[in-house]
């Protein structure tokens, strides 16, 4: 459980690894998650996320799981739906810095996606362990556009029936790093009021 007091679901939520290989999501709910994403906030409102949704047992998600690496190979095909996000990234020419905005706004929408599973009361887990180019390739992804990372969502399932390795993965302690090493008054220095001595008096 998250020790912390942030507002729910973000206090709950958590990315298991044991899905439930039986469970089946509607159209209806994958659709309340799409919206999720949609809703995000973006750069221009530009909204440059766009989600390959791949239910289990969907050519798509036939063609997207050879593509996950060896680590992720055993939990992800058991979740309900996977999506795999990319975005627009033009044609010839592109500057680093300019997918520098769109990779961030669809890591937001994301995130709300992520966040809607969990007031769902579904579960999701995001992953960027797969070749990401014999993914784009097996889902038709043009060169116009980068193929990001995949969300798997569903509902949590027996231990029993996954690999000691994944069941395992679930009974880790989450751990972060400190705030006063993330947030900054001065590049390097932590924001005062995260220290114990609390904010310097000028
Ligand atoms: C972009 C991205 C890529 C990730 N890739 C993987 C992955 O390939 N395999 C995996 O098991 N988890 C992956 N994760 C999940 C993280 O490991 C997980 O979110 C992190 O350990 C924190 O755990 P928590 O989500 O339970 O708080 C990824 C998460 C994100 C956001």
């Amino acid at each position: 459980m998250n020790p912390v007091e942030i507002a729910e679901p973000l206090r709950s939520r958590w990315s298991p690894s044991v899905f439930d290989a039986e469970h089946v999501l509607t159209d209806a709910e994958i659709t309340r998650l799409l919206e999720a994403a949609q809703w995000a906030p973006s750069s221009g409102n530009r909204q440059p996320w766009r989600y390959v949704v791949a239910p289990r047992g969907s050519a798509q998600h036939q063609a997207f799981v050879p593509h996950l690496s060896r680590g992720n190979s055993g939990w992800v095909p058991r979740a309900s739906v996977l999506f795999l996000s990319a975005f627009e990234v033009g044609q010839d020419g592109v500057e680093l810095s300019d997918l520098l905005i769109p990779a961030h706004d669809v890591g937001q929408a994301s995130a709300h996606l992520t966040l809607q599973a969990q007031a769902m009361g579904l579960h999701a887990h995001q992953f960027g362990g797969f070749d990401h180019e014999g993914a784009a390739a097996a889902l038709g992804i043009p060169d116009t556009a980068r193929l990001l990372a995949g969300i798997a969502v569903g509902v949590r399932g027996n231990p029993a029936e996954v690999s000691e390795r994944d069941a395992e993965r679930e009974l880790r302690e989450r751990h972060r790093r400190p705030l006063d090493e993330t947030a900054y008054e001065r590049w390097g220095t932590p924001w005062p009021s995260l220290t114990p001595s609390g904010p310097t008096v000028a």
